[in-house]
């Protein structure tokens, strides 16, 4: 569903994404690990029009994305969940949701079942966005993507200061979108816990896709994650 080919881009002079390539199934979840500063979060904005790839393609089920502007890309069916999670801290939980809905133009029935995936917000929807736990405005980010009903969802670091159930708990959430053929492009420096839901990983320095493989693999190769993530498993 999702093929990146030799994708480079700059920030200014410097050169950011040095021939990226990707791809992505249907109800895949591939894991993309690396240092700070690796060029993952850029990985991602890239993908979503943010950043202008200056040569490489980017096709989404056969469609050119780099052409495209940023607003018209979740209307095809991707969801970003940002770094740092970008809600709209003076409305309500409610509202928040809501906004995902209008993206795809989802009904009430998204509404409910992305409820019932996050039973906290359910009891919370006239609170205020900003007032939130940092947990639960982690869970109101992911929440709202999957209101816009998402084919292909970019995840970055969805477990970045979450306590460890938590963490556990949001990965299954993403285990279950399987069903139903979400792929999902996760970023996550919690490798452990990545790893137990990935089905494959690609591991990022220094801008370039150096290596990619099953977990299983690298579970046999310790030293390879070593060398890109500097974990010991
Ligand atoms: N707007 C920008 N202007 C200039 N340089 C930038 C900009 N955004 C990011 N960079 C640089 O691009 C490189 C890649 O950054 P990126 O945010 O993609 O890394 P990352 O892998 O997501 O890191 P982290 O794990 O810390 O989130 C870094 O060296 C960063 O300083
Ligand atoms: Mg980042």
């Amino acid at each position: 569903m999702l093929e990146m080919e030799r994708v480079n881009c700059y920030y200014g002079e410097v050169h950011i994404l040095k021939d990226v390539s990707l791809s992505l199934r249907p109800g895949e979840i591939l894991g993309l690990f690396g240092r700070n500063g690796a060029g993952k979060t850029t990985t991602l904005r890239t993908l979503m029009g943010f950043v202008k790839p200056t040569s490489g393609s980017i096709k989404f089920d056969g469609q050119e994305l780099t052409t495209l502007r940023p607003h018209d890309i979740p209307k095809l069916g991707i969801g970003y969940v940002p770094q740092g999670r970008g809600l709209f801290t003076f409305c309500t939980v409610e509202e928040n949701l809501r906004i995902g809905l209008l993206l795809r133009r989802s009904g009430n029935e998204t509404l409910d079942w992305v409820l019932d995936l996050f039973p906290v917000l359910k009891e919370r929807l006239r609170q205020q966005a900003g007032t939130l736990s940092g947990g639960e405005q982690q869970m109101l980010a992911f929440a709202r993507a999957l209101c816009s009903a998402p084919r292909l969802l970019l995840m970055d670091e969805p477990g970045e200061g979450l306590m460890p159930t938590l963490v556990k708990q949001l990965l299954e959430t993403i285990s279950t979108l399987k069903a139903r053929h979400v792929g999902v492009l996760l970023v996550e420096q919690k490798i452990d816990a990545a790893l137990k839901v990935a089905d494959r990983v690609a591991l990022m320095e220094n801008g370039s896709i150096r290596h990619q493989a099953t977990p299983a693999e690298l579970a046999s190769t310790p030293e390879i994650l070593f060398k890109y993530v500097g974990v010991r498993r």
